[in-house]
């Protein structure tokens, strides 16, 4: 017999050590490896003692039509889903403890089970009178979700495989506890186990198959990253405990494009769908100040403005503050070091903030312009135009580079009723009015040009 092999797991990275070690040497993380029993021992090394059976091989071509998606009339997230939920699809929703996962699945399962699909809900941290109560809070009493309060994965599948539904939510996948695994709940053997059967379950029986995942404090799903790989889907919840806004983002979706949100507002009675966030996010946005600029963005396939607000300091530290939230602060030093370098604006001795007004977050490299034009707004005390949004990505040159969608970003700007929009030189708009009564536009070919302005 095969001897016993336990091994050893990074749970930061994924990565496979023979023995413990304080400190990971694939990413550098400090107290993240564990121990950990091996899935199965296998026909001895290398697989050579056992012969497996050979693997029905075939072509490309099908008759079969693929299955319809189904939407649930939440568009939101329909939308997140690539268009709808695909039958016997394995979907991972992250996001802080607390930030509204639960609510958002329950919300799904209730829209689903309301078209016609069989939807069951499985809590493994709530009982299910806690669920109840807030099924009543938000008004969900009537639709035909059924309940259930498991952790044990075995019972959990059985009952899956007796249901048969259409649709099943686990919350969540940190819960559950496999008893094949020698692992305590929440660890990584078992979190990987869970979601490696409940992932097969889903391909074999065609149910689809939602699970919850906490993240940790740097904004991974705890757990491995194979846990990722191996779902088809995987969605963040995010958005500031703070703020009433939640953004659903896809990260990774084998059945629609990556990067797509949804956009909803936590209110007393639930989460409500929000159809135009442009207008949500620049609400907020009170009289032309200096540091504020309207960055055009697209997020997925849809055009969202948002506000980058900008305040400039001096600073009684020796190394001043960069403070970034909702923005990618490597980006941010660049900027600054373009700024400082090419134009010649120092930022020395100063504190510099930035934010993404809402809780949105903000990754394309088009918001360079943005967070540039606010950056220098805040520092010479003057507003940009207050009619006019920004985009554009910024090379270490100094150079505008021109970027993706133009015309979706402008027309969005023109509904919002902006008048003006500062962008690359090299950039070409068209299907955009530019002429009298339409879109003015300023074009700029290099930093300096800005500046100098
Ligand atoms: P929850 O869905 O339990 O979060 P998660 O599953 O991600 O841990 O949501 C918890 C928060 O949402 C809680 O702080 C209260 C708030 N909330 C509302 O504001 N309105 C509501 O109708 C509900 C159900 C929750
Ligand atoms: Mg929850």
């Amino acid at each position: 017999m095969a001897k016993s092999v336990t091994a050893f797991t990074c749970t930061a990275c994924g990565a496979a050590h023979k023995k413990w070690a304080g400190r990971c040497d694939a990413c550098g993380a400090w107290n993240t490896v564990v121990e950990e029993a091996p899935l199965s021992q296998g026909p001895g090394r290398g697989l050579g003692a056992a012969k497996g059976r050979s693997v029905p091989l075939s072509g490309l071509a099908t008759d079969e039509p693929p299955p319809p998606r189904r939407q649930s009339g939440m568009a939101e997230l329909d939308r997140v889903l690539g268009g709808g939920l695909v039958p016997g699809s394995a979907v991972l929703v992250g996001g802080d403890p607390g930030i509204g996962k639960s609510t958002l699945l329950l919300q799904g399962a209730a829209a689903f089970a309301r078209i016609g699909l069989n939807a069951v809900y499985i809590s493994g941290e709530e009982a299910s009178a806690q669920v109840r109560m807030r099924a009543q809070r938000l008004g969900l009493v009537d639709a035909p979700v059924r309940l259930g309060a498991e952790t044990n994965l075995r019972n959990i599948l059985t009952t899956l495989d007796s249901e048969r539904p259409d649709l099943a939510i686990i919350d969540s996948v940190q819960t559950l506890w496999s008893d094949t695994v020698e692992a305590a709940p929440g660890s990584v053997a078992q979190v990987r186990a869970a979601a490696h059967e409940l992932v097969t379950f889903a391909k074999r029986r065609g149910v689809a198959i939602l699970l919850v995942g906490h993240v940790t404090k740097d904004g991974q799903i705890a757990g491995p990253r194979v846990v990722e790989h191996m779902v088809d889907t995987v969605l963040y919840f995010e958005g500031e405990r703070g703020h009433q806004f939640r953004i659903l983002r896809s990260v990774k979706n084998r059945f629609g494009p990556a990067d797509e949100i949804g956009v909803f507002e936590m209110t007393g009675a639930g989460l409500a769908e929000v159809a135009n966030p442009s207008a949500l996010f620049l609400s907020e946005r009170g009289q032309p100040s200096p540091g504020s600029a309207v960055f055009a963005g697209i997020e997925g396939t849809r055009p969202v403005l948002t506000e980058i607000q900008a305040l400039v300091a001096p600073s009684t530290l020796a190394s001043p503050r960069r403070t970034v939230v909702g923005l990618d602060s490597g980006r941010v030093s660049t900027i600054l070091a373009v700024l400082e370098a090419r134009c010649g604006i120092p930022f020395t001795g100063l504190d510099v903030f930035l934010n993404v007004a809402g809780g949105m977050r903000v990754n394309e490299p088009a918001a360079d312009l943005a967070i540039a034009g606010a950056l220098l707004s805040a520092r010479e005390d003057s507003a940009l135009p207050p009619e006019a949004v920004l985009f554009g990505e910024i090379s270490l040159s100094g150079a505008l580079r021109p970027v993706a969608q133009a015309e979706n970003r402008l027309k969005e700007a023109q509904k919002l009723g902006f008048s003006q929009a500062i962008l690359p030189d090299g950039q070409k708009v068209e299907g955009v009015t530019t002429d009298r009564g339409g879109m003015g536009m300023r074009r700029i070919a290099d930093l300096t040009g800005f500046v100098g302005e």
